[in-house]
C-alpha cells in the first residue's frame, strides 16, 4: 500500500506518506498556531504532544476498523511537512471512511489541501476500495466548506450543536461523495 519511501500517494507537488521522527518540529508549530486551533478540538498544544503523537503514527497502519490513520502532506521537491489528513475507518460500517485534513498557515492560498485532497480520495476509492467518503465541518470554518465543495463534495447534512468545541455546542456540516459519483466525475 506504501512505496519503499513510505509513500502512499503523491502528486506533481506533494506526497502523502507515513510520518516521520522530522517532522515533529513543523507539526508542533502549526497544531500550536491558534489560527489553526480555532474550529479544531484540542488547544495549547504542546511539543511533548506532537512528539508522542508523531511517535504513535509512525507505527500505525491505515483502515484498521475503528482507527484513525493520520497521513502526512510533505513537499515533492525537499520533503518539507506542510500539514496533514487523516482517515477514520467506521467501526459499524468500514466500507465508509472519514476524512479531516490540515495545512500549517504558510503553505495556504497555494492549492495544497485540494492537491492532497484530490490525489488522497483516489486512493481510498481505487487503493482501499471504499463506498464512501464523510466529513464533517464546523459551519463557521469558510475555508474548510470551500476546500470541501470545490472537491464536488455533496452538502448531506446540518448536524445542530453536534460537537463539544471548547465549551460550547457547534453546528456541523457533513459533506460526503461515493465511490460512484467519483467515478463519474473522472470520466
Ligand atoms: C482548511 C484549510 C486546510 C484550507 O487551506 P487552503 O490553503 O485555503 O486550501 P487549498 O490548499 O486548497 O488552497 C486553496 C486556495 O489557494 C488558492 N490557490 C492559489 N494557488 C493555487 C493553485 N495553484 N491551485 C489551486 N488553488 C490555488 C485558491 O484560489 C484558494 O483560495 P480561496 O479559498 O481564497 O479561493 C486551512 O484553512 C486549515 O488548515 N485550517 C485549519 C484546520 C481546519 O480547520 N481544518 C478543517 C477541519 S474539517
Amino acid at each position: 500500500m506504501k512505496n519503499a519511501n513510505n509513500v502512499f500517494t503523491r502528486t506533481n507537488r506533494i506526497v502523502i506518506r507515513q510520518f516521520e521522527l522530522q517532522d515533529i518540529e513543523a507539526f508542533y508549530q502549526y497544531r500550536a498556531n491558534p489560527s489553526i486551533e480555532t474550529y479544531q478540538s484540542w488547544e495549547n498544544y504542546t511539543y511533548e504532544q506532537a512528539e508522542s503523537f508523531v511517535q504513535q503514527q509512525m507505527t500505525q497502519t491505515p483502515d484498521q476498523p475503528g482507527t484513525w490513520f493520520q497521513y502526512a502532506i510533505a513537499l515533492s521537491k525537499s520533503n518539507q511537512l506542510v500539514g496533514d489528513c487523516v482517515i477514520h475507518t467506521l467501526d459499524s460500517e468500514p466500507r465508509i471512511v472519514e476524512i479531516g485534513f490540515t495545512l500549517a498557515p504558510e503553505f495556504q492560498g497555494k492549492g495544497y489541501i485540494h492537491e492532497a485532497l484530490s490525489s488522497l480520495i483516489e486512493y481510498i476509492f481505487t487503493t482501499l476500495n471504499k463506498h464512501k467518503i464523510i466529513a464533517f465541518t464546523d459551519v463557521r470554518n469558510e475555508k474548510s466548506i470551500r476546500v470541501l465543495e470545490r472537491l464536488d463534495m455533496r452538502r448531506e447534512g446540518h448536524l445542530l450543536q453536534n460537537y463539544m468545541s471548547k465549551g460550547h455546542w457547534v453546528d456541523e456540516y457533513q459533506y460526503a461523495i461515493l465511490q460512484s459519483e467519483w467515478a463519474a466525475k473522472r470520466h
